[in-house]
């Protein structure tokens, strides 16, 4: 890995201000493995006040519209994350394609959006069990991800930077089990190929991919070992600090774990 481990911790629909403490421990350990960066996309109302009291990791958004404003009742802008504390936010995740329909033509205009409030973007893709099943993965996940970035031309100049993919097979999220090291292996290697056949050879070689779905502190070891896996995305196990920072433990130094 080129670029430092990122893990982020995607609190989806979970935590009050109940769950502040465990965000402060989750900052106070990250001081401690500066190796490795870590990041909290906690829900929208949680943005402003782990941002506040966070010294070390970043904060983020799990979705934004794809518009600056207007008459979009219950929607948040990317400006408006970007000016509670979010410096990133997470686009495409599966769960949002699933229960809010959207497509990858609407994710694209999200991170066009985000780009331009000046977030960083983690790109989500992943396939379904039953396109898993019928041998089409590889081809299902490099058809989703060339349709929702955004053409190179209008991405920002500092694309490493700013982008992120998270491959997340829908199958492995939340299941208890996560794809086999031959698989993440396999659709790493594609996305590499994908985003350097997109981005050219210098930017498409640099973007960080993570892998996401039913990471645990003990199979997070195996995992940042395989080629091509640049941290991870991590849903329920990011809840608490203790198994949170077991994950980051492991990016940091590997024989530490
Ligand atoms: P789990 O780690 O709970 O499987 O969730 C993964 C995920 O969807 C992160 O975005």
């Amino acid at each position: 890995m080129t670029r430092r481990p990122y893990i982020v911790g995607n609190w989806k629909m979970h935590g009050t201000r109940a769950m502040l403490s465990e965000a402060r421990a989750i900052d106070r350990a990250a001081q401690r493995h500066m190796k490795v960066e870590v990041a909290l996309a906690p829900p929208y109302t949680l943005i402003h006040p782990i941002h506040r009291e966070a010294e070390q990791i970043a904060v983020g958004a799990q979705d934004c519209h794809h518009e600056d404003g207007g008459a979009h009742t219950g929607d948040i802008s990317a400006a408006m994350v970007a000016d509670a504390g979010a410096s990133f936010v997470i686009l495409g995740h599966s769960e949002r394609r699933q229960d809010h329909g959207e497509t990858d033509a609407l994710v694209r205009a999200k991170a066009g959006a985000a780009f331009a409030a000046g977030l960083r973007v983690i790109m989500c893709c992943g396939e379904s069990l039953q396109t898993r099943e019928s041998g089409g993965a590889v081809a299902f996940v490099r058809a989703q991800l060339a349709a929702s970035l955004p053409p190179a031309d209008q991405l920002p100049a500092e694309v490493a930077d700013r982008l992120c993919i998270a491959y997340e097979p829908i199958w492995a999220i939340g299941t208890g089990v996560a794809a086999t090291t031959d698989d993440i292996s396999e659709m790493h290697g594609e996305i590499r190929a994908l985003l350097v056949e997109l981005l050219g050879a210098d930017h498409g070689a640099e973007v960080r991919i993570l892998y996401g779905g039913s990471v645990k502190p003990d199979n997070a070891h195996a995992i940042f070992a395989v080629p091509e896996v640049g941290g991870a995305l991590v849903g329920g196990a990011s809840l608490t600090a203790d198994s949170f920072m077991g994950i980051a433990l492991a990016a940091s130094d590997p024989l530490e774990s």
